[in-house]
């Protein structure tokens, strides 16, 4: 018989979890504290945007085979329980606040049935499983836990979690490795590359790719501080180092950096568990990673401030995106955000546009001008930032934008429109890691 899984935390990853896996033909129970968050979802509707979600959740609710509830007792005759809770950043520190998922463990300890499988998926300081896992055993000795990381990105959580690069699993024993692999055999039929792994190694897969992908674009972005300095191009040295294939031209798109829900929460905790472990040198680069990335923030602005004299006061900024990155409404850490505040702080009349965002960075930053429109998010600007590289950005028409501004300055946080048109237009054109043509 199929397997009955249940899914703890219904946000990003578990909301999609919930619905890929029902999706795949098994029958999935959601659960969440949240119950406003439940309701919502039993209604078919997703509480953030995600492309392709809302449509796979309502599909699979619709089966039957995907259903939501509020209480954890509903949960006891699954099989399988996926842990997806959150591990945000502790206020006034760097490590990562591990209430959620220590009371996921507690309420499911005392459901799940002899012989079933508790699986973690969220982002934890390694040494975390094994804990995790040595408490259930003392609440429930016929359970078992393992850890199985994920790495959905946001904008692409449904394709990433049908059709991950890659499956990891951290376990103790086999019998948990063949109960994963039983759900994800559809992935295992598409050749998907597997990974056994123990228990921290599985955890610190995860913090270590991101810290990659964190490296990669500080380092894009410290050669465009380097590129400012001597006169050289950022966008032309990351094609070219990029097409050799041990580098690899992917995140390497210098601009305001990254934010988000993960990167730099990820690498804070990184550092923080590495000190506990007495291993602080080993990541002590990451201070450094994160201090290239919030650099970049203030280097957008010296640039504003470079073409308004320095006088910020009273100007009219137009910024084009909030959210920490394209195809998403999350602003947690929002580079984005984050410039259009300070620039409204030092006395600059903003307003922003976001596709999608506007009502969550409304929520984070009630005094900022939100539009809904681009036309008018333009009128009268003195200065142009484009800070979140949605598509519809680089749809906009140069010349028409240009009549509608009071004075035509673009600044390209992202390095992602095209300079020839804007600049053929009779823009000034700046950019992070470029020349700075007039
Ligand atoms: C990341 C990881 O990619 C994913 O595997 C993990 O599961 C969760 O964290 P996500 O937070 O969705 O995913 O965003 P990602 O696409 O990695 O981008 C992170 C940030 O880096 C964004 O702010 C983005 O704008 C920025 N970025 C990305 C750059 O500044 N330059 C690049 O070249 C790439």
């Amino acid at each position: 018989m199929a397997l009955k899984l249940s899914v703890i935390g219904t946000g990003y990853l578990g909301a999609t979890h919930a619905a890929c896996m029902a999706s795949l033909g098994f029958e999935v129970i959601g659960f969440d504290t949240e119950g406003s968050k439940i309701d919502l979802l039993a209604k078919g509707k997703v509480p953030f945007y995600e492309p392709e979600l809302e449509d796979l959740l309502t599909a699979q609710i619709k089966s039957g085979r995907l259903t939501f509830t509020k209480d954890i007792k509903d949960l006891a005759d699954a099989d399988v329980h996926f842990i997806c809770v959150g591990t945000p950043q502790v206020k006034g520190g760097n490590a990562a606040d591990l209430t959620y998922v220590n009371s996921a463990l507690e309420s499911i300890a005392k459901v799940v049935k002899a012989g079933g499988l508790v699986v973690g998926k969220s982002t934890v300081p390694v040494g975390t499983a094994t804990r995790l896992r040595n408490r259930l055993l003392e609440l429930n000795p016929k359970a078992d836990l393992a850890w199985n990381p994920e790495f959905l990105r946001e904008g692409f959580a449904v394709e990433d979690t049908l059709h991950p690069n890659r499956l990891v699993v951290g376990v103790v024993n086999d019998q948990a490795e063949k109960v994963l692999k039983e759900v994800y055999a559809a992935n295992l039929s598409e050749n998907t590359p597997w990974v056994r792994a123990d228990l921290p190694t599985a955890e610190l897969v995860k913090v270590a790719a991101n810290s990659f992908l964190a490296t990669k674009i500080s380092f894009i972005n410290a050669m465009a501080e380097i590129c400012e300095a001597a006169g050289g191009d950022v966008t032309v040295l990351a094609k070219a180092i990029g097409y050799d294939p041990r580098i690899g031209s992917r995140f390497l798109q210098a601009g305001i950096g990254f934010g988000g829900g993960c990167l730099p929460k990820d690498i804070r905790a990184f550092m923080a568990r590495a000190e506990e472990l007495g291993a602080k040198q080993a990541v002590e680069f990451l201070k450094e990673i994160d201090a290239i990335n919030l650099r970049a923030r203030q280097r957008i602005i010296e640039l504003v401030r470079k073409d308004l004299s320095d006088d910020l006061q009273g100007k009219k900024v137009a910024i084009l995106g909030a959210a920490f990155k394209p195809d998403s409404d999350d602003v947690r850490d929002s580079p984005a955000l984050d410039i259009a505040a300070q620039i409204q702080a030092a006395g600059a009349v903003v307003t922003v546009h976001d596709p999608k965002a506007i009502a969550n960075a409304q929520k984070r930053f009630p005094a900022l001008k939100f539009a809904e429109d681009i036309d008018n998010t333009l009128k009268d600007a003195e200065i142009v930032l484009h800070l979140t590289e949605w598509k519809i950005y680089r749809e906009i028409d140069p010349i028409k934008a240009k009549s509608l501004v009071k004075s035509a300055i673009m600044i390209d946080g992202r390095n992602a429109l095209d300079r020839t048109s804007w600049l053929s237009a009779g823009w000034k054109f700046r950019a992070l890691g470029r020349a700075n043509n007039e």
